[in-house]
């Protein structure tokens, strides 16, 4: 993407009402259009979406395609994608403006701080997908399955709150299920190393990313994870 493209960009972030940016990592203070500054924490219902539907995250959300696929099929649903690149952040909320989603909004921040931004409890369902595998041993602890993470997501969401993790990473995928089984707040529920040799255990399976249309064109296999917050 040309400079003056991002540029253009980053102008249209600063004035959409969908997108919520953390600036200062040691404060939990969000900016939304024409730089308001707001809390959020506890409060995405009641200030954004101005209704009591259940929340769901779309974590490392680059375009917000799944965000945006399940924002569809819900409507009775809230889902908020999360990335830290703007660029991406940028098409996702332009195309849920398109779509006229009023049940989707836009995060940018890392994910290491998400439980700065949410409230416990008030989170029903995370949806991973396609995460950067990091498949260097020393950095597993950026996957984010790692234990760190899944402490910060068992800190926002609901008691039988529902983790999704889609992957085409073996490491990844098999990671995940480690951590997962060592975790003692999650309890998987279902997991399977090639979703597409069988009926989908769910609908929600079927929206495709632009990565998992990559990964698919490639033959590759793609994993899925579901577990649940037992605690
Ligand atoms: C391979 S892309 C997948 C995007 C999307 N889920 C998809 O399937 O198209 C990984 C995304 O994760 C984001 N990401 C990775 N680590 C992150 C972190 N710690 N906090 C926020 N975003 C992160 C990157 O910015 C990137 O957009």
């Amino acid at each position: 993407m040309s400079k003056r493209n991002k540029l253009v960009k980053f102008n249209d972030l600063l004035h959409a009402d969908n997108v919520y940016e953390n600036f200062n990592p040691k404060s939990n203070v969000l900016t939304i259009a024409e730089n308001k500054e707001l809390v959020m924490k506890g409060k995405w219902n009641d200030l954004h979406f101005k209704n009591d539907q259940a929340i769901t995250l779309e974590l490392a959300c680059g375009r917000g395609e799944y965000a945006i696929g399940l924002a569809k099929k819900h409507s009775g649903r809230n889902f908020i994608g999360v990335d830290v690149k703007g660029a991406r952040i940028w098409q996702g909320s332009t195309t849920a403006k398109e779509n006229n989603l009023d049940n989707v909004a836009f995060l940018r921040t890392r994910i290491e701080f998400i439980d700065e931004f949410f409230e416990k409890n008030e989170v029903e369902q995370l949806w991973i997908t396609f995460a950067d595998p990091f498949v260097k041993e020393r950095k597993e602890n950026r996957r984010l399955s790692a234990l760190g993470f899944l402490d910060r997501y068992a800190n926002i969401l609901k008691k039988d709150g529902l983790l999704n993790i889609k992957t085409d990473s073996p490491i990844l995928y098999y990671y995940s299920l480690d951590t997962l089984s060592e975790h003692k707040r999650f309890r998987i529920l279902y997991h399977d190393a090639d979703i597409y040799r069988a009926p989908f255990l769910m609908d929600d399976l079927e929206i495709k990313t632009y990565y998992e249309q990559d990964h698919l064109k490639k033959n590759k296999t793609i994993k899925f994870i579901q577990a649940q917050l037992i605690d």
